[in-house]
């Protein structure tokens, strides 16, 4: 027998599977479509409004579903949708009754706000942005996903991607800081980790790409704030993120609150018909935020009820989350005939799709399997992933003299660890309000790994003798009750002061009209300052603060964030020195408020300031135009060096790709990691453009003496901006380019664009 020959049994098996495989695949989206179009058919105009329904659950009504009548509303197709509940049994009892007792048997699907992890507790976003690390921010997206889908959750109303340029803004954690291009980045992470490959898996949930759009520019920093802003910001910095989110496949997106140039967000048939759909080519569904369709009655832009159904629904928005604004008015539009059946059909098509590409019609209890529950929620590997995130979030702004680490052998023997932060057991401190998986009332501090924790056993073990001494910050409080901590200061060689801010300090809602360390935590520090002691801040926040006071007379500074369930060990592991610390600020941490907005990617304007008090520029009479730290800034316990920035060429024609490359070398005597950052600035547009634009990001491993040659190649999109003519392109002329360990300590190159 020809030896060459495969048999033909084996030859045809194969055939057959991978014909069947495509064959699945490919009937697989139009089986959707088909049993779809089959189901629509079935349904009663009631039931219809009914997929358009979401209720809020047992988080925020405490309901039980037994006595309440969420089962009758299921029960006759009222309600296609249910968020924010946390009791497993419950979410069976309600699918149970959605499949089994209502008429066409639909399943429910069930959303929940997963934020930085559902049962296990990450970083909060921002600190999560401020790693760099598209792989971890993934590996940590994955894992929530896993437990959320293991508790029955379908969906998660994340990532939120909104760019916010005011720290007084208290959703500024939930996002992924100031820059478009990082924003990107991280929300493509995001949609990767929580949705994988296969929406229908039992173990990823559908992402929520949030909150569409301009939130984070609300004036004043004051959240559901009206937001105004030219196409230009629109269109280069706050759509880019959605639109990487949308090109990575997030099956939903969420209504924002604001209005954006007068219109609320859920009625904004520009941004959603327009840009999400028509645009983009985004074929998903989207959920208003909580009652935002009724809200926008509120705004003075609907009449009632029916009028905001009809604006909501023509905008192109699909689903009323916890609002019943559909529920009482769109029977009554469509009977006025203000809305069409095609209408309210084509958003059913679109949550039915949705709940078709979960697998719920396959298999409604997918997601409710009792063993899966058991052995998935909280697996002691998924903290020592939030223990490496923490640590890789954390940000060294100063560490004069070369303080930290705190290592065997050093020269102090006493440790006063200090602060309102030292040990807490606030609810939620060390996270935030958004840890909704841990329930709203059962929060178990006990869960967190607070500071002093770990980190005394840590730097005994070190051979140091430590001391740990809380201090209370209400507001019965005095100077007399901080002597305890002062005194246990004044008696040590070195003072490690936990400061900052609650975890519940910050969130929804949640917004500041200052941004000095709250409750009066400066004074502790300048009474500490007085001891002359080295002194070592650890600052526990959620947003960029001010600490001018610190920034002068404090040697080191370490932002900690709010890092989650391992905030203590990943505290340890950064201060002695076991994890040489490599976070970037992913926003701008101003000097004064005064001073917001404040931004790296700034205009030049016809007359930028070189120095405080020069007249006749674009300054401040009592402030530098410079910010505290700058946007991509951190330190490291070793020292980088940049040299041989190289452009491949002076000359690039349109469509060709400019070459940027730079040697970074360790300098110092320990292992690190650096971000290597690629500015470009376009010194001749048509418009005005920033003085600086990040284009791209490297994270690089480098051992002690080690040298390693970074390449960017930048294209024409990358060189391009939102013109006059309403679109995206790239003007030929002269850009610099700049590679940097942040947006301030740059090389700089120069090459020309022609045609
Ligand atoms: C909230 C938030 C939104 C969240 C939703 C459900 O008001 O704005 O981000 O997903 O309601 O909790």
């Amino acid at each position: 027998m020809n030896k060459f020959r495969i048999p033909i049994t084996l030859l045809a098996l194969c055939l057959t599977l991978s014909f069947s495989t495509v064959f699945a695949q490919k009937t697989s989206v139009q089986n959707i479509e088909s049993r779809v179009e089959t189901l629509l058919a079935k349904m009663t105009l009631d039931e219809k409004i009914g997929q358009l329904n979401q209720v809020p659950g047992d988080i925020s009504t405490g309901t039980d579903v037994k006595k309440d009548d969420l089962l009758s509303q299921i029960r006759t197709g009222k309600i296609g949708s249910l968020l924010s509940h946390t009791n497993f049994q419950n979410k069976i009892i309600m699918q149970r009754v959605a499949v089994s007792e209502a008429r066409l048997g639909i399943p429910l699907v069930f959303g929940f706000d997963v934020i930085h992890g559902y049962k296990t507790i990450f970083p909060i976003p921002l600190a999560q942005a401020a790693s760099w690390d598209m792989g971890l921010i993934e590996r940590i997206e994955r894992i929530a996903a896993e437990e959320a889908s293991a508790d029955g959750q379908n969906w998660t109303f994340s990532p939120m991607v909104d760019v916010s340029r005011d720290p007084r803004w208290g959703r500024v954690m939930e996002g992924a800081g100031e820059d478009p291009y990082l924003g990107s980045r991280v929300a493509e992470a995001r949609v990767r980790g929580f949705q994988g490959d296969d929406l229908a898996a039992k173990n990823t949930v559908a992402a929520c790409t949030k909150h569409f759009a301009g939130y984070g520019f609300t004036e004043a920093g004051r959240d559901y704030n009206t937001v105004d802003m030219s196409d230009q910001r629109l269109h280069e910095i706050v759509l880019p993120p959605f639109q990487a989110a949308a090109d990575a496949g997030s099956a939903t997106f969420m209504n924002a609150f604001n209005t954006l140039n007068g219109v609320p967000a859920s009625m904004n048939k520009n941004l959603i018909t327009n840009i999400l759909r028509g645009e983009w080519g985004w074929k998903g569904m989207v959920v208003s935020d909580w009652n935002s369709f009724g809200e926008t009655i509120v705004h003075g832009a609907a009449e009632d009820d029916i009028d905001a159904s009809v604006k909501c629904l023509s905008a192109g928005s699909d689903m009323d989350m916890a609002g019943g604004t559909f529920q009482r008015g769109l029977k009554k539009a469509l009977e006025s005939g203000r809305v069409t059946q095609a209408q309210i059909d084509e958003a059913v098509r679109r949550v039915l799709r949705f709940k078709f590409s979960l697998g719920l019609f396959d298999d409604p209890f997918r997601y409710l399997n009792q063993k899966r529950h058991d052995e998935t929620l909280e697996k002691p590997e998924y903290r020592q992933v939030a223990r490496e995130a923490a640590a890789k979030s954390m940000v060294l702004l100063k560490n004069d003299g070369g303080l930290l680490p705190l290592t065997e052998g050093s020269r102090f023997k006493k440790i006063a660890i200090i602060g309102p932060y030292a040990d807490s057991k606030g609810d939620k401190d060390y996270m935030s309000f958004w840890t909704l998986g841990l329930g709203m009332r059962a929060y178990d501090s006990t869960k967190v790994v607070r500071p002093a924790q770990a980190l005394k056993p840590a730097l005994e073990k070190l051979g140091f003798e430590v001391t740990v001494t809380e201090i209370c910050l209400d507001a019965t409080c005095t100077e007399k009750d901080y002597s305890t901590a002062i005194n246990a200061a004044r008696e040590a060689d070195i003072v490690i002061a936990c400061v900052g801010e609650r975890g519940l300090d910050c969130g929804e809602s949640r917004c500041v009209a200052s941004l000095e360390l709250p409750r009066k935590q400066d004074l502790i520090l300048s009474i500490v300052g007085r001891l002359s002691k080295p002194t070592v801040m650890v600052l526990f926040n959620s947003r960029p603060l001010v600490f001018e006071w610190a920034n002068q007379n404090i040697p080191a500074i370490l932002v900690a964030w709010q890092p989650g369930f391992e905030t203590g060990n990943a505290l340890a592991d950064v201060l002695t020195g076991k994890v040489n610390p490599s976070g970037k600020l992913p926003v701008t941490f101003p000097r004064s408020l005064g001073q917001v907005p404040i931004y790296y990617n700034q205009l030049n304007t016809g007359r930028p300031q070189q120095q405080q008090g020069q007249m006749w520029t674009s300054g401040y009479l009592d402030s530098p135009t410079s910010p505290a730290y700058p946007f991509g800034f951190g330190l490291s316990y070793t020292k980088y060096s940049y040299s041989d920035l190289k452009i491949s060429k002076s000359q690039y024609k349109m469509g060709e790709t400019v070459e940027v490359s730079v040697t970074v070398t360790n300098v110092g005597d320990q292992a690190g990691e650096e971000i290597v950052q690629c500015y470009t600035r376009d010194l001749a547009a048509d418009i005005a453009r920033p003085v600086k634009e990040l284009k791209g990001f490297e994270k690089i491993k480098l051992a002690a003496g080690e040298s390693r040659v970074v390449t960017f190649r930048l294209s024409e999109k990358d060189l391009s901006y939102w013109n006059n003519e309403l679109k995206w392109k790239a003007d030929p002329g002269k850009f610099k380019v700049f590679v940097g360990g942040n947006s301030r300590d740059v090389k700089e190159g120069e090459f020309e664009l022609v045609r």
